[in-house]
């Protein structure tokens, strides 16, 4: 086993007991083409820039999401906004740069939301989520853990931070892109955000104020009919429609 693994029930194969493990402190960007960062954010603010430096950085962290020559990227929403790289490279004498993709809540909302705003305007956003033990990381999912244990059998309705990443990220996301920043869309987000015990999938309840008016056959046909660039592109791990609209009456389930 790897020393001080703790998320493995069964030691797993040789794909990754293969990988050579090495202190992120030791590692030479130069010697790498691109980095792909998962670590928190309080660690990810130093180390990310040490690498973005010299080579494009892929983050999940929070760390550089709200600078304003950052993208947040959501390929489906907002691939337009990769043009801030450019900025960013200037601003901070980058060869790399730095680009995180949302928060876990966050990616699903703006997803479903993104085909209501073009299709009718979006003024207000009420949502409350239900967010799998996974989204806690290796404390959420992990059978010893302390936080998992204030979660089992229960709704927990404290993630810290996360109801503010909703709303910040939700408007920056769905923003335009103007003179090379970022002009947030101006949506009246409302977010809770609850932990409950299910490993894996976040849900949520969202209720949508939009500008103009709507049918509910309008929203139906923008939500099933929605592509984007990843699609356009036909990239070979993507998905052929983004969106699916299930009409069971004790759908979707985590
Ligand atoms: N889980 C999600 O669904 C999700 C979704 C979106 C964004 N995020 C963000 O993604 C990041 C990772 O989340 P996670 O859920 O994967 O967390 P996690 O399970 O707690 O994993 C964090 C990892 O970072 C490593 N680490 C900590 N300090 C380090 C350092 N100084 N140098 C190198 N590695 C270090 C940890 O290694 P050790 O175990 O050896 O300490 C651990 O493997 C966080 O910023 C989180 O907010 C998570």
């Amino acid at each position: 086993a790897i020393d001080g693994a703790v998320f493995f029930e069964k030691t797993p194969g040789d794909d990754v007991m293969g990988m050579i493990l090495e202190n992120t402190d030791k590692v030479d960007p130069r010697d790498y083409d691109i980095a792909f960062s998962a670590l928190p954010s309080s660690v990810a603010k130093d180390v990310e820039a040490r690498f973005a430096k010299y080579i494009p950085v892929f983050s999940t962290a929070s760390a550089y999401r709200y600078e304003d020559d950052v993208p947040v990227l959501v390929p489906e929403v907002n691939s337009g906004h990769v043009k801030l790289v450019d900025a960013q490279r200037a601003n901070r004498g980058w060869r790399g740069f730095v680009v995180p993709g949302p928060n876990c809540t966050t990616v699903g909302l703006v997803v479903s939301l993104k085909p209501i705003f073009d299709a009718f305007g979006v003024k207000t956003v009420r949502m409350v989520s239900m967010q799998s033990l996974s989204g806690a990381g290796e404390k959420g999912l992990r059978a010893d853990s302390p936080y998992r244990k204030k979660v089992e059998m229960n709704v927990y309705p404290w993630i810290e931070g996360e109801e503010e990443k909703v709303v910040k990220e939700t408007n920056k996301l769905l923003g335009k892109l103007v003179d090379g920043r970022v002009v947030e869309a101006g949506i009246d987000v409302h977010a809770t955000c609850t932990r409950v015990y299910v490993d894996r999938v976040h849900t949520e309840v969202v209720d949508v104020v939009t500008e103009r008016p709507a049918t509910l056959e309008g929203i139906r046909a923008a939500l099933e009919e929605f592509r984007s660039e990843p699609q356009e592109l036909d990239l070979p791990t993507n998905a052929a429609w983004p969106i699916m609209v299930l009409d069971d009456v004790d759908m979707p389930q985590p």
